[in-house]
């Protein structure tokens, strides 16, 4: 179909569906933003449809679409409802995050809740319509039905035009995907591979995909649609009818037929729209985390942001081994370690270990990971065993008491490991006793994970059992005064807010990943971070792997001055170095950005920015007059003029700047970079040079 015919067409059936919304006038109620930018409209159509729509500054984001469950053998909740009351509220406040990119957190906007009967039964929907977009949820009040077996969630987001979307495939169980930009009518036919050339089709349709999804119309306004506080239901996905534009919420299903049950009280996460006209209003937006609970912890003073280094890289890059022996007819009740002969690679020994925390220490951080530290790492990956980890049995030949001990004298707290290879029961049966042999040891951060297929079997990663294993290992860390880092859990939804010791997840993919693009750094932002923070685990210095292990063929796609960059351009208050202590040591000068940039922040200012293409972002140190300067750009080369203008008029700041020099490019010349140090104030601009796949990062520290 040519593309003319396909858009008046397109344009027909919007109109249609527009006419067959907004039939009965005293059904129909309307809810602007405070600044009055935006107007979420809802109505019942004729057939008692509950129905709404979204226009910012005068464009069409969301046409008419409609709302509704399907239930286990009931009729379904779509039609047949009868408007009982709308009641509104309007909230402007003010909160404070524990830890964060802004000290506070401006929370302003208007709400209505409108109560609909169908016969006996109750269903409330609830909009809040932010100056930056809208949130909505349905409301179960308490009722004469108890419980709700829904088997489909029938949310529709219908898009106003054919936008430009950057979205990764629908899956139910990893989000490690690398970004597609394409119109929406183009993700059908590329939705069987990725940029690599993989296959990544949706697990549930060719026009699945996942969210948070980053979207842009042609005119130049900036559109992200997620969830807010997923809470004991599955994460939902968006299914796109590519004929009409219309998206449809896709719940994760797990076990049965029913998708979710949801016992009455009960609110279901926020479906969220924000918008923006610069894509840096995206980025800088906190709509989810207004869309959450405020914080449950009573105490939150053991809580802090974590700069660390790990036992970890040397697995990943191959050179060195989890596992403690070669056994291969393993069964880890029985397996008896002290009779067995270890093959001498592996690298959580205590030896190796001192090595690291001396490092670490020597250099500020806060504290160690160390994975494979524990019994198990013989057969663990995709084996689908019931019994996989026990979580408390460390290696013969890592001495827990002691190496605590060490740390601990140094000013370095070890992290935790959990892998529970997706066997969230053997977890959970552990879990007491995991966590008090943290408290014991002094341990305060676990990174838990989730590789493989969810135990029991018929379970999905973003399914309500496993959401519920989640938030419930996350409350459960809290009452041991333990954060929590899970990778491979589902993507985060703001609700760090109400559980800030929910520091980090991963929920995308990371440089751990193997040929990622230059690009995907500049996504990332504008997608899987809108949920909350991730364990990106920046920092490589040694992009040819081959140097670290002598069988690993891979070279990472990025410079030593991109790598320094992320540490602002990617917010969390758990920041990794994750390459290995002697790759730092042949390059002090560039490691010292890494020892200096904070994780904890008082301001943040995204400057510039491009989904897939660019980002500069500046922040203020916690409750210092210091700034800290990230920018990154995708494969292309780029030329940013840098203003200081958010520093502070008459003072002088000290620069020091490490930047990509003239002949940088990810692929050929990755380390190298430029380090200047000059005196600035807030009337200069630095003029800046981003190799391919490169970037900058500069501190300017008050004088
Ligand atoms: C996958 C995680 O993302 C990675 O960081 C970890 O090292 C492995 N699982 C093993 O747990
Ligand atoms: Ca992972």
């Amino acid at each position: 179909m040519n593309n003319k015919l396909y858009i008046s067409l397109l344009a027909a059936g919007v109109a249609a569906i527009a006419s067959s919304c907004s039939n009965e006038v005293s059904t129909r109620q309307s809810l602007s933003s405070p600044d009055g930018r935006i107007q979420v409209t809802f109505d019942l159509t004729p057939q008692g449809r509950p129905c709404y729509s979204m226009v910012f500054s005068g464009d069409t984001i969301i046409r008419p679409s409609m709302l509704g469950f399907e239930l286990k053998d009931q009729k379904p909740l779509t039609d047949g409802f009868k408007m009982q009351s709308v009641t509104t509220d309007a909230v402007d406040e003010t909160w404070v995050p524990v830890w964060g990119e802004n000290d506070s957190i401006e929370n302003r906007y208007n709400a209505m809740t409108v109560a609909l009967k169908q016969g006996d039964r109750r269903l409330d929907i609830e909009f809040r319509v932010f100056d930056n977009g809208m949130g909505l949820r349905y409301i179960f009040p308490d009722q004469s039905q108890k419980t709700f077996e829904i088997t489909g969630e029938l949310t529709e987001m219908a898009m106003g035009g054919d936008y430009t979307a950057w979205w990764i495939p629908g899956d139910y169980d990893t989000q490690e995907y690398e970004y597609t930009k394409s119109r929406l009518s183009e993700i059908r036919a590329l939705s069987t591979k990725d940029q690599m050339g993989n296959v990544s089709q949706s697990v549930f349709s060719p026009t699945g995909v996942q969210t948070s999804l980053m979207l842009k119309t042609p005119d130049g306004k900036y559109v992200n649609l997620h969830e807010a506080s997923l809470v004991n239901y599955p994460a939902m996905h968006l299914n796109l009818n590519d004929t009409t534009l219309t998206f449809t919420s896709q719940l994760t299903p797990g076990r049965g037929d029913v998708v979710a049950t949801v016992d009455v009280p009960f609110s279901t996460p926020w479906r969220t729209v924000t918008v923006g006209d610069k894509a840096t209003d995206i980025l800088a937006s906190n709509l989810i985390y207004n869309l959450n609970e405020p914080c449950a912890l009573d105490d939150t003073s053991w809580i802090e942001p974590v700069k660390y280094m790990g036992v970890w890289w040397e697995m990943i890059t191959g050179k060195s081994s989890w596992s403690y022996t070669d056994a291969t007819d393993f069964d880890l009740a029985t397996f008896d370690y002290s009779a067995a002969k270890p093959h001498g690679n592996h690298a959580a020994n205590n030896e190796n270990v001192k090595r690291y925390i001396d490092f670490a220490a020597a250099n500020g951080f806060d504290q160690l990971l160390i994975e494979g530290w524990n019994v198990g790492w013989e057969d663990w990956f995709g084996k689908e065993k019931e019994y996989v980890f026990d979580f408390v049995t460390p290696y013969p030949d890592f001495d827990i008491e002691e190496l605590n001990r060490y740390a601990h004298s140094k000013g370095i707290k070890l992290m935790m490991h959990h892998e529970t290879s997706g066997s969230i029961e053997n977890y959970e049966r552990h879990m007491d006793a995991a966590y008090d042999l943290m408290n014991k040891y002094g341990y305060n951060a676990v990174k838990s994970g989730y590789v493989g297929n969810i135990l029991p079997k018929g379970e999905h990663h973003y399914s309500q059992w496993a959401v519920n294993h989640y938030l419930n290992a996350v409350k459960k860390a809290a009452d041991h005064n333990i954060m929590v880092n899970a990778h491979e859990a589902v993507r985060p939804t703001g609700l760090a807010r109400t559980y800030p010791n929910l520091v980090g997840n991963e929920s995308a993919m990371g440089i751990e990943y193997q040929n990622m693009t230059p690009g995907h750094v500049t996504i990332l932002p504008f997608t899987r971070l809108q949920g909350g923070p991730m364990d990106f685990t920046p920092g490589i210095f040694e992009m040819d792997l081959s140097k670290v292990s002598p069988n690993n063929t891979e070279h990472k796609r990025a410079t030593v001055a991109n790598q320094l960059a992320l540490y602002v351009t990617m917010y969390s208050p758990l920041q990794m170095a994750a390459d290995l202590p002697e790759n730092y040591a042949r390059k002090m000068d560039a490691f010292k950005f890494i020892k200096d940039v904070p994780v904890d922040w008082s301001e943040s200012r995204y400057l510039d920015a491009e989904p897939g293409e660019f980002i500069v972002a500046a922040r203020r140190e916690k409750g210092k007059p210091n700034w800290f300067v990230g920018g990154v750009t995708n494969e292309h080369a780029r030329d940013y003029n840098l203003s200081l203008d958010f520093l502070t008029p008459g003072k002088t700041y000290t620069a020091t700047i490490y930047a990509d020099a003239s002949d940088a490019h990810y692929d050929t010349n990755p380390a190298a970079y430029r380090i200047t140090t000059q005196q600035v104030t807030s009337a200069d601009t630095l003029p800046m040079h981003m190799a391919p796949g490169g970037g900058f990062a500069v501190s300017i520290i008050a004088e």
